[in-house]
């Protein structure tokens, strides 16, 4: 039987999910967790929530009322771990390995601190890094942690989270380059009904952010009051209406089947009222949700429960992160120190065994490999020195702008992260070369 695969998946606790968390995360990984050939790790990304949270009460209930989410939706807490990233200490000791691993360049690039340099610099701020904490700036490494810690395998997140993955694959590339094979490379895995994030209230994307959420488990009063305020055209009962760019017809559309999809755009071309719409749609999703909501509405209710399942879930976590970590920390040269005297002894011990003819052979191949080592680096220096001066003479071309230089580095290191190990170390060279032309 082949090995499983792990699928892992995190939810920051900073407010309540919305319906679009539910497709793109929620309801893919349940059914992930479902299926005998994957094992899930679901977890409650507390230790995300500080980033963008300094409200002790909301971080700590979000917690609750996520955790309470998994396990109305019916998640098995006997097949899927399910914890709480802070019960797991070793999550952040690996996030320190990996920051020591991790190009600053790269965190640069990450989509959230982009967001935030940009915004500073529209509103026309000295600072362009005005409000960024590390905690912002390095929360791809946390991710990749949460990931690697448990050398998973498929990574359910909506699309906004994809570069996120793609930074942990780097991350882990760079790291079993130093060290040893010892993270598997993860992928994100993006659902058919996320292929189109779905929209909000105003028609933008559904975000926290914008203010523009319907929450999963909104009380049958709230969904209703939401769905109100839907924003529609002004056509008028009677006149056809565009289902596809409409966001009453998408929300209808992401959760029904194929069939019941059909029905309602006919409606849309017989010209349905908006008010008649919103009402179709308030208790498809009301039929569709009520019997979490009442699951939820049990468990939340119960604070010990919840915890305990927590407990069991961190202690099942931690039978595989306790030995992991104490794996990568020997790899990188942290362990007992009686183990580093045992391996010293055993290298020397092996070495005086050797004879003296053995010896002068080894050494007589330790002088050719040194020499035929030298020839190839000067060959290698050459082929650096060429391939800078070419992007430099380009770069010249170009006008010489700090941009298009940046531009040349940004290719370089896609051409690094695809690179095998010994045209890596070469490129690397060539990137620092052209970095310093700046
Ligand atoms: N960053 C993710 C989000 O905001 C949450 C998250 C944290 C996550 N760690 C993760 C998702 C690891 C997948 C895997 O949506």
């Amino acid at each position: 039987m082949p090995a499983k695969q792990r699928v892992l998946t995190g939810i920051t606790t900073t407010g309540t999910p919305h319906l679009g968390n539910y497709l793109g995360a929620l309801k893919p990984a349940i059914e992930a967790s479902q299926q005998d050939q994957n094992d899930s790790f679901y977890f409650m990304a507390d230790y995300h929530a500080l980033i963008k949270c300094q409200d002790p009460q909301t971080v700590h209930r979000s917690c609750r009322d996520i955790a309470a989410i998994w396990l109305a939706l019916g998640l098995d807490t006997d097949s899927a771990t399910f914890y709480r990233q802070s019960d797991i200490p070793e999550i952040p000791q690996l996030a320190w390995l990996l920051t020591c691993m991790t190009p600053k360049g790269m965190m640069n690039r990450a989509h959230a601190y982009k967001a935030s340099v940009d915004e500073n610099t529209r509103q026309g701020k000295v600072d362009i890094d005005d409000g960024v904490s590390m905690g912002l700036f390095s929360y791809p490494i946390l991710m990749s942690a949460d990931i690697l810690m448990f050398n998973a395998h498929q990574i359910p997140v909506g699309k906004d989270q994809i570069q996120h993955i793609e930074m942990c694959r780097d991350i882990a590339a760079r790291f079993n380059h130093a060290f040893g094979e010892h993270f598997v490379l993860p992928e994100a895995m993006v659902f058919e009904g996320d292929a189109k994030v779905l929209s909000g209230l105003d028609g933008r994307k559904m975000s926290k952010s914008y203010g523009n959420i319907i929450p999963l488990l909104a009380p049958a009063d709230e969904l209703q009051r939401l769905i109100g305020q839907i924003k529609t055209n002004s056509l008028m009962p009677g006149e056809p209406k565009d289902p596809d760019t409409c966001t009453l017809f998408e929300t209808y559309a992401a959760f029904a089947t194929a069939q019941q999809t059909k029905a309602i755009r006919q409606r849309y071309a017989e010209g349905i009222a908006w008010g008649d719409m919103k009402r179709e749609l308030f208790e498809f999703l009301n039929d569709h949700l009520h019997g979490a909501r009442d699951n939820y509405n049990r468990i939340i209710a119960d604070p010990g429960f919840i915890e305990a399942e927590l407990q069991k879930g961190a202690a099942k976590a931690r039978e595989y992160t306790v030995p992991f970590m104490d794996r990568l920390r020997a790899a990188v040269g942290i362990m007992p120190l009686n183990d580093n005297v045992q391996v010293s002894t055993a290298v020397s011990k092996a070495k005086k065994q050797l004879s003296s003819e053995e010896q002068a052979k080894a050494d007589a191949g330790k002088a050719k490999a040194l020499a035929i080592a030298k020839e190839r680096e000067a060959q290698e220096q050459a082929l650096v020195s060429q391939r800078v001066a070419a992007i430099q003479g380009q770069w010249q071309a170009d006008g010489g702008t700090p941009e298009s230089l940046a531009e040349y580095c940004l290719q370089l290191e896609q051409e690094i992260s695809q690179a095998k190990k010994k045209a890596r170390k070469q490129l690397q060279q060539v990137l620092q070369a052209v970095q310093a032309l700046a």
